[in-house]
């Protein structure tokens, strides 16, 4: 797939689909839905500013597929009930031209109490997170096992329905699909865990459904986080491996999620014991993914990408495409500005006060607050820099 590392070339995908060019909206939560699931205003306008700017394709907030699964207060494609939301959604995410892709998901075992009743909580074994704090899950039964299967399917059928041009599979960041494939929170012994193939098995049918449902006209994505770094964790050969067979199964593209896109896999002192030095280099996420798809499918990079330079590091380690997440949150026009060449206009920390940050740039106050909740995570002015 990857041949020109220009970041304006347009990105022509297996679904016939053909992004006008290689950046795209990182899927963001709001947390600010209703709490049936259906999108705020506020939400719209979040979407809508930073569609409305020159981004190849605008990858939605994760959309819950089954209310046992909310991780998040947001948007839901669980229900014919949520087809409408649905529908705004998608003429937000399509903004001025751009491809307009919905993102789904299942919080498994780091799905928040809170939401869904103490009791409900459900992940591959019965092994909490390491969060601090994590409840236990129950483990899920094969019956369940295929009705969130079916849900997946379902949920990506809705986003169709409801005028997306696509689905990604949130198969990153420690929700379900990425508890099956991880050794830590997948302890099954049965068809769905213990070797890697078998831990691959509920990605894949996660992914196979969903390109069922929808047909090859669609564009289908699939995010996965490229290694676990916690000891026992799975590597990135294992992520290569699972991208081989993702390509396999006519995904569009495989979108690494990092916080750091320069960041290489763990060195091998650090959580395999088993293999030399030697055995397990030391290798970027990008390259590796890149080489294991072998332009069979797109590959995106994400994480820490604000400059131009920044862009064209990745796309020259192997990227086709290139996800913005939190530099287009302090700056809603910042692919704007990157292809005017104004890169001294583009502002690089958020205001003082959450206010400000609510109605410049047009960010829902539970999003603030979440932003705000982490800190070192989001560059900001500090209080007493102010004029
Ligand atoms: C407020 C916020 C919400 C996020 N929500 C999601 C989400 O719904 N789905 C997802 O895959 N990643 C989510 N992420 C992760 C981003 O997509 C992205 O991977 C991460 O922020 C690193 O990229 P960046 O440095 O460009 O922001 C979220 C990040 C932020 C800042």
């Amino acid at each position: 797939m990857h041949s020109l590392s220009d970041p304006w070339s347009p990105v022509p995908l297996n679904s016939g689909t053909t992004l006008r060019n290689r950046f795209v909206l990182a899927p963001m939560t709001t947390d600010s839905s209703h709490p049936d699931g259906s999108v705020t205003e506020a939400e719209l306008n979040y979407l809508s500013r930073r569609a409305a700017t020159g981004f190849g394709a605008v990858i939605t907030s994760c959309a819950y597929v089954h209310p046992a699964g909310r991780a998040w207060r947001g948007i839901g494609a669980s229900d014919e009930s949520h087809l409408d939301s649905l529908r705004a959604v998608a003429r937000a995410a399509r903004g001025d031209g751009g491809v307009a892709i919905l993102q789904i998901y299942d919080g498994g075992r780091i799905a928040l109490p809170e939401l869904i009743g103490p009791d409900a909580l459900r992940g591959p074994s019965a092994v909490p997170s390491a969060r601090p704090n994590a409840h236990t899950p129950r483990a899920l039964d094969d019956d369940e096992i295929d009705n969130l299967l079916a849900a997946f399917g379902q949920a990506a059928a809705y986003g169709m329905e409801a005028g997306f041009d696509g689905i990604e599979i949130h198969g990153a960041n420690h929700y379900l699909v990425h508890q099956f494939f991880s050794p830590r929170a997948n302890r099954r012994t049965d068809r769905w865990g213990g070797s890697l193939d078998a831990r691959m098995r509920f990605p894949l049918a996660v992914a196979r459904t969903v390109r069922e449902t929808v047909g090859d006209a669609a564009t289908v994505g699939f995010r996965i986080t490229p290694f676990e770094s916690e000891a026992g964790g799975y590597t990135l050969d294992d992520a290569s491996a699972l991208a081989n067979r993702l390509a396999a199964h006519g995904m569009d593209y495989v979108h690494i999620s990092m916080d750091n896109f320069r960041r290489n896999s763990p060195q091998p002192e650090d959580r395999d014991w088993t293999k030399s030095r030697q055995q397990v280099e030391s290798r970027n996420p990008i390259e590796a993914i890149a080489e294991a798809v072998d332009g069979r499918s797109a590959v995106v990079a994400s994480g820490g990408i604000r400059t131009l330079d920044d862009a064209r590091t990745a796309l020259t380690a192997g990227a086709d495409l290139i996800a913005v997440g939190r530099a287009a949150l302090i700056d809603p026009e910042w692919v704007d500005k990157i292809q005017a060449g104004a890169h001294s206009q583009i502002r690089t920390h958020m205001p003082p006060s959450a206010a400000d940050i609510e109605s410049t740039l047009t960010i829902p106050p539970p999003m603030v607050r979440y932003l705000l909740s982490r800190p070192g995570w989001i560059p900001r002015v500090e209080q007493d820099s102010r004029p």
